[in-house]
C-alpha cells in the first residue's frame, strides 16, 4: 500500500519525506486555502514546490472548473507543471467525460469526492488512475467508510479494473490500518495519522528498559 500525505504544507511534506515512507501528495482547494495559498500564480508555484520536494512521487492537483472544457484546459495546465502531477477531477458527469479524455491522451487522473460503489465503477470505466473514496466523511454521516473501501476493492478485483483505490479523508491511524485490511492501494493521510502508527506504550516501556539495562552494564 502506498502512503500519500494529504496536505499543502511544505513543512509537513518535508517531514513525511524525511521519514522515508512518502509515495506522494494529495491536495485540494481547502488544503491550499488552509496554508494561505491563493491566486492562480501562487497556486501553480506551490504545486511546483510540492513536486520538487516529492521528486518522482505522484502529486494530485485539483481542478476547480466543473464543465468539460474548463476541466480539460485547467488539467492540461496543471499537467504541464511536472511529470508527476495527477489531475484531480470531481465525480460529476463532466468530470467523468474529462477523465475519459485525459485517459485517452495519457494524463493521470484522480477522481475525487467519491462516496459510493456506483461512482467507483464509473470512474474505473473512464480509466481513472486513482479513485478517492472519502471514508471520514462517510463515517461522519454514520455510514461505513472502511466498508465502502471493502466493497469497491471486491468489485475492482472481480472486474479486473486497474484504477487504484486511494482511501481519502483519513482522520486517524486506525483508518490507515483498516484501509490496508480492506484492500486500499493507497492511503492519503494527515501527518498526525501517519505518525500515530508509531505509537505503542509497550514499545516505549521496552525501549526504556533496554537502555536502562545497557547503562547498568556499561558504567
Ligand atoms: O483527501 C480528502 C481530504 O482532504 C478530505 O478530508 O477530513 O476534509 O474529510 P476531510
Amino acid at each position: 500500500m502506498k502512503f500519500f500525505i494529504d496536505t499543502a504544507s511544505l513543512d509537513q511534506i518535508k517531514e513525511a519525506k524525511d521519514l522515508g515512507i512518502l509515495d506522494g501528495v494529495t491536495t485540494n482547494p481547502s488544503l491550499m486555502a488552509k496554508e494561505g495559498i491563493t491566486g492562480y500564480d501562487n497556486i501553480m508555484k506551490h504545486y511546483k514546490d510540492i513536486c520538487d520536494i516529492v521528486e518522482d512521487g505522484d502529486v494530485s492537483a485539483e481542478v476547480i472548473s466543473t464543465d468539460f472544457n474548463g476541466i480539460v484546459e485547467e488539467g492540461m495546465r496543471l499537467a504541464d507543471i511536472a511529470p508527476n502531477i495527477v489531475v484531480k477531477v470531481p465525480m460529476i458527469k463532466e468530470g467523468i467525460k474529462a477523465i475519459a479524455h485525459f485517459t485517452e491522451i495519457g494524463i493521470s487522473t484522480n477522481c475525487t469526492l467519491v462516496f459510493s460503489a456506483g461512482q467507483a465503477i464509473l470512474a474505473a470505466k473512464a480509466g481513472a488512475t486513482y479513485l478517492s473514496p472519502f471514508i471520514g466523511r462517510v463515517d461522519d454521516i454514520n455510514w461505513d467508510g472502511v466498508g465502502l473501501i471493502e466493497e469497491i476493492a471486491e468489485i475492482y478485483s472481480i472486474q479486473g479494473y486497474e484504477t487504484e483505490i486511494l482511501a481519502a479523508s483519513i482522520r486517524n491511524s486506525k483508518h490507515i490500518v483498516d484501509s490496508a485490511r480492506a484492500g486500499a492501494d493507497v492511503v492519503t493521510c494527515p501527518l498526525d495519522a501517519i505518525l500515530g502508527l508509531l505509537k505503542h506504550p509497550l514499545t516505549d516501556i521496552g525501549l526504556e528498559k533496554f537502555l536502562a539495562d545497557y547503562r547498568k552494564g556499561n558504567q
